[in-house]
């Protein structure tokens, strides 16, 4: 799904830098990023809403490496966050406080405490119970913190279970129809200041119209909740724009914002500052996971391709039976044969890719390709393997931006018994 991605002379190059000469010098498992694809993937939303009050914010768990968040806070992003470690994240790489929105469902009062200190544009505030808290911790420092409401919205995003999260039945926002109560208790509330509202319907949504419904769904609210006498200043529309695995076609980014802002114009809300926070549809085509090939194990019913690199490394195939392409970093002139592509550890959900035909040998590598997001950043370090290094193009020149973990790393923190 990149153009950024391609064979040049039988080599897997990535912006120019071949693969194999990649693995060669830094090591497998390795993930390689194009800035550029990265920037190009920026474009299109910056392009839609230019003219409009807008602030794109990343939406970094999707990969929070440093030199990433550096890359979107140079091209004047913000950031969505969801924990305060992300927070410390964000500051390190240069970016903006005042352009970060804080999500998630189970903040503590200790990072509501230092994202207030810190300074941060907005809370993302998903239930009734978490108002009462900020509106105490903001009052104890003397401050108003800035809040949105995440709603619910209640459509269907129409993607895996486990990332469809507009629906009244999962934990994320407060119920459509208990929304307009909940404003007005933040209104009241001494520590708070009604900035926003916000929703997000899910991830690796491939189509147009959930988008659309999620956004009438909203706006009725802004209307109810202005009508209450409470001004809502910006309009966030979440993340969750797909990408293209394999045969996905979602829409273009600015092809989608086209088509909200149409509706929004429509309503009469062209005035208001619109937010996203998309995050797979920024990063996901951009990176690679480059693995060595250990062991070709022919079998009775499977044959399996034994590479390097693990479940702990990307965990979406086992997690999620995501199907993620995979492709040999150098070609060769053979018969492919049929694998299943697994990893080392000691797991049979421990399989990167099923049924693929590839013509490798031992000690060849292979790229799993759209790795960008969900990759490094759900990295474990299960059967104490250290998580893997990374690489940044820029200019088809290699930046290491992150080293391999070693072993001593990883237990560093830990106690013998006296
Ligand atoms: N905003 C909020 C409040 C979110 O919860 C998320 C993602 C995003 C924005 C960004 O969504 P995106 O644009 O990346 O779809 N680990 C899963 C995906 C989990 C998404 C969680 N929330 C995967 O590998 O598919």
């Amino acid at each position: 799904g990149s153009p950024f991605v391609a064979y040049r002379d039988g080599q897997l190059h990535v912006d120019g830098c071949a693969l194999d000469a990649l693995a060669d010098q830094y090591g497998t498992p390795l993930y390689v990023y194009s800035q550029a694809a990265m920037l190009a993937a920026l474009a299109p939303y910056e392009r839609a809403l230019a003219g409009r009050k807008h602030l794109v914010c990343y939406a970094m768990k999707a990969n929070s490496s440093l030199a990433v968040l550096q890359t979107f806070a140079r091209a004047g992003c913000g950031f969505d966050i969801v924990s305060a470690g992300e927070l410390e994240r964000v500051l390190a790489a240069g970016g903006r406080a005042d352009r970060v929105v804080f999500s998630g469902v189970g903040k503590t009062r200790a990072e509501m405490r230092r994202a207030l200190e810190a300074g941060v544009r907005c809370f993302n505030v998903e239930s009734e119970a978490e108002l009462e808290v900020l509106s105490e911790v903001a009052a104890s420092l003397g401050r108003r913190a800035p809040v949105s409401l995440r709603v619910n919205p209640d459509v269907d995003a129409k993607t895996h279970p486990y990332i469809s999260t507009g629906l009244r039945d999962n934990k994320f926002g407060i119920a459509h129809d208990r929304a307009v109560a909940a404003y007005r208790r933040a209104a009241a509330l001494p520590g708070l200041q009604v900035t926003g509202i916000d929703c997000h319907i899910g991830s690796q949504i491939t189509e147009v119209a959930p988008y659309l419904d999620a956004l009438d769904r909203v706006l009725d609210l802004v209307e109810a909740v202005e009508a209450a006498g409470i001004p809502i200043h910006h309009v966030d529309l979440g993340g969750g724009l797909g990408i293209t695995y394999t045969d996905e076609t979602p829409p273009a980014a600015d092809e989608l914002i086209a088509r909200l802002l149409e509706r929004i114009d429509a309503r009469g809300h062209g005035h208001r500052e619109l937010l996203f926070e998309p995050g797979r549809s920024l990063v996901g085509n951009a990176g690679v996971l480059v693995t060595e090939v250990l062991y070709l194990k022919p079998g009775e019913e499977k044959n399996f391709c034994i590479v390097d690199a693990a479940m702990n490394d990307l965990m979406r195939p086992a997690m999620y039976e995501a199907w993620m392409a995979t492709a040999a970093c150098r070609l060769r002139d053979e018969p492919p044969q049929r694998y299943d592509v697994v990893g080392p550890v000691c797991e049979s959900g421990d399989w990167l890719a099923r049924d693929r035909l590839l013509a490798v040998r031992q000690g060849d590598r292979i790229a799993v390709l759209s790795a960008g997001a969900y990759g490094m950043s759900m990295a474990s370090n299960y059967n104490t393997r250290g998580r893997a290094a990374e690489v940044m193009v820029i200019d088809g020149q290699a930046h290491l931006i992150r080293e391999r973990e070693t072993p001593q790393e990883l237990f560093r923190g830990e106690r013998l018994l006296g």
